[in-house]
C-alpha cells in the first residue's frame, strides 16, 4: 500500500443563536432565518475572507418544502460567493455531526481546505399537511377549469379531511414515538425516576452555572430578532437556574401516563435554533495565522434495530471511534454526550460499562468501560439547553473544543443517539 497524505482537519472556531423554547423568541423565525444568522456572524467572526469559503455543509430534520436544500439557501442569503454549492444532510438528531464529519472528508481528500459545516432546525415552523384526502381534492381542484368542476372536486370532503396533519416525533418503522421508546429503555435498564431527575437537575445546574460565569460567550452569538429587531436575546431560555429535585418530582409523566418515569422536566424540550463550525485543513489554518479550537481525531457512525434499545447508536459506534482514534476510553478528559432524554444517557452509560452488552450485542469480551455521569456535560446538556435536532451535533463538537482548550485536556468525545437505532461518537483532540 502507498503511503497518503491526510490533512489533519481543524475545528477553527463555532457559533450558536441562544437556543429557544419552540413557539417563544423565535416563533416567526425559519430554520433558514436563524441558520442564516448564525453563518453570517460565523464568519464576521472569525475574521476570515468569505471567499476562502469552498463548501457549506448543513443539517436540518424536518425541511422546508419551499428550501429543501437549506445549505445553498443559507449561502444565497449570507452573502457568501455564489459559486459554493452547498448541500444538506439529514441523519435526525445527529445532523449536524454528519454535516461536519461530510466537511472534514472533503478536507481529509484534500478537495477543500475551508468548509462551514453546521445545522438548523425550527420546531415553531414544522409544516402542516393536509389529510390525504384534502390534498387529492386540491390537486384535482388545480385542474378543473370550470368554477362548478373546481367545487365539484371538493364535494367528497368531510369535516374530518380538514384536520391538519403534523408530523409526529415517531419512527415510522416502530411507530414509537421517540419518548415511547426511551420510556421502554427506563423499563428494561431500571433506570429510576429520582436518578434520571438527579441527572436532569444536574444538566439545568451547569448550564445555569456555565451561562453566569460567561462559559458561553465565544460559542453563543446574540440574536437581534428580525423582521422587528426590538427583541435582543442573548442566552438560552429553557435554562431552570430554580430547578429543584422536589419542584421536578411532581411533574407527571407524559409518554406512559400511568407507569412512566418520563416527564417535561427530564426530556430535551421542543426548541428552536442553530449553529455552526468553520474547519479548515491544518495547513490552511497556519498559513492563516490562526490558532485552532481543535481537531477531529476520529469519528464513527452505527446504527442498532429500532426495536431493540433504541436510543443505544452511540454504545454501538464508540468503539469504533476510540479504536479508529487510537485512544482508550480512560484517555478522554471531556465527554459530551447528547441528552435526548436522562433515561436514554443513562441507559448508554450503563451499557458502555456492561460486560454482557459487550459479549452479548458488540462481539467484545470486555465492556468499552466506565463514565461516571457527573464528569459528562460539564456545561449542561440538551436538556437544559434545548435540542434544535439539525443544530445539537455542531453545539456539542464546539463544546467539547472549548472545554479542551480551558482544561488542558488533550481528548474530547462527543455522542449523539439518533432516531432510527443511529448513533454517532466523534474524538475529538486539541492539538
Ligand atoms: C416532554 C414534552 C412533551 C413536554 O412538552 P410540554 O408539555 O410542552 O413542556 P412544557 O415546557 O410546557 O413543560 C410542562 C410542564 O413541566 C414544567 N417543567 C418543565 N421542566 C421543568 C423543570 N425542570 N422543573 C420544574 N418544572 C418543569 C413546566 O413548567 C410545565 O409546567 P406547567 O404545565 O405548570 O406550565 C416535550 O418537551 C417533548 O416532546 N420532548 C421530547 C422531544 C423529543 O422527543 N425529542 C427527540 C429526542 S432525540
Amino acid at each position: 500500500m502507498t503511503w497518503q497524505y491526510v490533512p489533519r482537519v481543524a475545528v477553527i472556531r463555532g457559533l450558536r443563536t441562544p437556543f429557544a423554547k419552540s413557539g417563544t423568541h423565535y416563533a416567526h423565525l425559519s430554520a433558514l432565518d436563524l441558520g442564516k444568522l448564525v453563518v453570517a456572524e460565523l464568519v464576521q467572526r472569525s475574521g476570515i475572507d468569505p471567499s476562502e469559503v469552498q463548501e457549506l455543509v448543513y443539517g436540518n430534520v424536518i425541511p422546508s418544502v419551499k428550501a429543501p436544500n437549506i445549505a445553498r439557501e443559507v449561502i444565497l442569503g449570507t452573502g457568501l460567493p455564489r459559486k459554493i454549492p452547498g448541500y444538506t444532510v439529514g441523519k435526525a438528531c445527529a445532523s449536524a455531526n454528519q454535516a461536519i464529519t461530510s466537511a472534514s472528508d472533503l478536507i481529509a481528500r484534500g478537495y477543500a481546505d475551508t468548509v462551514i459545516a453546521g445545522g438548523a432546525e425550527s420546531l415553531s415552523d414544522v409544516p402542516i399537511l393536509f389529510s390525504k384526502n384534502f390534498a387529492d381534492a386540491l390537486v384535482s381542484a388545480s385542474k378543473q377549469k370550470s368554477m362548478s368542476g373546481k367545487l365539484g372536486a371538493f364535494s367528497k370532503i368531510r369535516p374530518k379531511d380538514l384536520a391538519p396533519d403534523a408530523p409526529a416525533i415517531a419512527e415510522s418503522t416502530t411507530g414509537l414515538t421517540m419518548g415511547e421508546s426511551a420510556e421502554k429503555m427506563a423499563k428494561e435498564n431500571g433506570i429510576t425516576r429520582e436518578a434520571q431527575d438527579k441527572f436532569a437537575l444536574q444538566s439545568h445546574q451547569r448550564a445555569a452555572e456555565a451561562t453566569a460565569s460567561g462559559r458561553f460567550k465565544d460559542e453563543v452569538m446574540t440574536v437581534v430578532v428580525p423582521p422587528g429587531f426590538d427583541n435582543v436575546v442573548e442566552t438560552d431560555n429553557l435554562i431552570r437556574a430554580d430547578s429543584t429535585l422536589e419542584g421536578l418530582a411532581k411533574l407527571r409523566p407524559v409518554f406512559d401516563r400511568k407507569y412512566g418515569t418520563i416527564t417535561a422536566g427530564n426530556a430535551s424540550p421542543l426548541t428552536d435554533g442553530a449553529s455552526a463550525v468553520l474547519l479548515m485543513s491544518e495547513e490552511k489554518a497556519k498559513a492563516l495565522g490562526i490558532k485552532p479550537i481543535g481537531f477531529i481525531r476520529s469519528y464513527a457512525y452505527a446504527a442498532t434495530d429500532p426495536f431493540d434499545q433504541l436510543l443505544q447508536g452511540p454504545v454501538f459506534a464508540l468503539p469504533t471511534a476510540l479504536e479508529r482514534a487510537k485512544v482508550k476510553l480512560e484517555d478522554i478528559g471531556v465527554i459530551e454526550m447528547h441528552e435526548a432524554f436522562a433515561a436514554q444517557v443513562l441507559s448508554n452509560i450503563q451499557w458502555i460499562g456492561s460486560r454482557k452488552i459487550a459479549q452479548e450485542k458488540l462481539g467484545r469480551s470486555e465492556a468499552i468501560g466506565e463514565i461516571d455521569p457527573e464528569t459528562i456535560n460539564r456545561t449542561g446538556g440538551s436538556i437544559a439547553l434545548g435540542h434544535p435536532f439539525g443544530a445539537t451535533g455542531a453545539r456539542i463538537v464546539t463544546t467539547v473544543c472549548n472545554e479542551l482548550q480551558r482544561t488542558g485536556q488533550q481528548y474530547g468525545l462527543v455522542t449523539v443517539c439518533a432516531a432510527g437505532g443511529i448513533g454517532v461518537a466523534m474524538v475529538l483532540e486539541r492539538e
